[in-house]
């Protein structure tokens, strides 16, 4: 029965989507599918966007040792760079955090390979230290953290509980009764971290046609999503993110007016593209970041968005995504909807940044699409044991351990920065 209602739902997304897209050449998001509850799986659909094999360069290597900048140098963008080996791999296993979903568990669900985990990002310009739980528990100690988005921004949350299980053993003390909502304690460092679950930032509610779910949202992109704007007044970092659920037929509601749509083709009602959806979404979720009284001293980053990697095909005609390494520096360029969709995050968080200059907040881009837009070996792919969708890959959530790791040494980059320690 479940199984019958998640298949047609696919289906009836993504047959719609396809022909909504019929010229489209370059790597698209076409479709996505609903899973459970909590776990959405969203589709990219790429016709071959990485032709070379992912074996490192030798000049690559040669790189780690030019002269470098200053490792705190502000001029260093850490969010440009390239894939080099480390061998000394991740820092948890599968065995050290007993946390891992089985969706993620990649090796325990069979995969072979495992030369996916060593690799460190390594800026241009600079270098990028390794995670470090003690270092970051010291800085987060008695703070609150919330992750504010969908499964992609769950998976971030679980690989930075992995990561500080190195150091503390949290204690699971929330979870509501659809395994949405979750917060962790760890009672050394009184730090908390949190999944404040939500798919499109603002108010969605999916119509239902003739007493079954239709997969067709109605947005309201003027009203913030109260599930999470009303559980944000003690936090004291937010990582916010969102963008899969996009993908997939939306009407537009402001100001009480439906104003437009998403992959509709309805002769009284105007396409906004995916991308003005995805625009104002994010500036009322900010925006509303930015008005909270009660969240004085809020640091909110946004995570830019998380690329899929279908190879072969889509999702539902056996795309997959059985890379074992990185790709080249240069073999693969940022454009597309990925660059676009990338670039409106981060003039969003800009322009929230300047507005927010006054009141004492701070916004900051987690710049990760580049990184991981190189990385099409950090999937599950076949290896994500899921019981409904044997023969599906899922080529959009990451393993762990695994590539997303690099988002949690990102993020200890910027959180050094701002408690005025140097990144080395
Ligand atoms: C690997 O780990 C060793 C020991 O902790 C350290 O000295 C070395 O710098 C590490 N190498 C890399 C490439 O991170
Ligand atoms: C951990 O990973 C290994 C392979 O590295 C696998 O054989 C094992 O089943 C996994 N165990 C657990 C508990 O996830
Ligand atoms: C733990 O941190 C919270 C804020 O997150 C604070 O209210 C509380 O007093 C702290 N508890 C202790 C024992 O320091
Ligand atoms: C709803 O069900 C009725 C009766 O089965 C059918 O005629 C109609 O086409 C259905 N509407 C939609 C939108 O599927
Ligand atoms: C567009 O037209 C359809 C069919 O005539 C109608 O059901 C719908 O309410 C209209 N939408 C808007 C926004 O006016
Ligand atoms: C990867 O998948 C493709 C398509 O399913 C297949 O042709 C290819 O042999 C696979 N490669 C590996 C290394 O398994």
């Amino acid at each position: 029965m479940k199984s019958f209602h998640l298949f047609s739902d696919m289906l009836h997304c993504c047959k719609k989507e396809r022909w909504l897209n019929p010229g489209r050449m370059a790597p698209i998001l076409l479709c996505s599918l609903f899973v459970t509850s909590i776990f959405s799986f969203f589709i990219l659909y790429s016709p071959n966007p990485f032709q070379a094999t992912p074996k490192q360069d030798l000049d690559q290597k040669n790189a780690m040792i030019q002269p470098q900048k200053a490792a705190d140098d502000e001029n260093c963008d850490v969010f440009k760079g390239y894939w080099v080996p480390d061998l000394n791999g991740s820092l948890y296993t599968n065995l050290s955090c007993a946390t891992i979903p089985e969706s993620k568990n990649c090796f325990k669900n069979g995969r072979k390979d495992k030369d996916f985990v060593n690799w460190r990002w390594k800026p241009d310009e600079c270098d990028l230290p390794k995670f470090d739980p003690k270092t970051f528990l010291r800085i987060v100690r008695g703070k609150k953290m919330a992750f504010i988005g969908d499964s992609v921004a769950r998976n971030h949350m679980e690989s930075l509980v992995c990561l500080l299980s190195k150091e503390e053993i949290p204690t699971d003390i929330y979870k509501d009764s659809e395994d949405r909502f979750r917060t962790w304690h760890f009672p050394y460092y009184n730090f908390t971290l949190m999944i404040l679950w939500t798919r499109f930032l603002v108010t969605g509610e999916e119509r239902i046609i003739n007493g079954s779910k239709s997969g067709v949202f109605d947005l309201h992109l003027d009203k913030v999503d109260n599930e999470w704007s009303q559980k944000i007044s003690d936090i004291d970092y937010a990582i916010i993110s969102d963008a899969h659920w996009f993908f997939r037929k939306l009407y537009l509601h402001e100001g009480g007016d439906i104003t437009g749509c998403v992959y509709c083709s309805e002769p009284n009602v105007t396409d906004r593209g995916l991308g003005y959806a995805i625009r104002m979404s994010f500036r009322t979720a900010l925006d509303h970041i930015n008005k909270c009284k009660e969240c004085k001293g809020i640091m909110t980053f946004l995570r830019t968005f998380s690329p899929a990697h279908f190879e072969h095909g889509t999702w539902d005609t056996g795309g997959s995504c059985n890379r074992t390494g990185p790709v080249r520096k240069g073999e693969i360029q940022l454009e597309g909807i990925e660059l676009e969709l990338r670039n409106i995050q981060v003039e969003e968080i800009e322009r929230e940044r300047k507005k927010g200059k006054k009141g004492g907040k701070r916004f900051q881009a987690l710049d990760v699409t580049r990184a991981m837009l190189m990385r099409p070996d950090g999937h599950p792919g076949a290896y994500w044991d899921n019981k409904w969708m044997k023969g599906y890959n899922d080529c959009v959530h990451w393993c762990l351990p695994g590539p997303i790791d690099v988002w949690n040494d990102f993020l200890m980059a910027m959180l050094r920065k701002e408690a005025g320690l140097s990144l080395d």
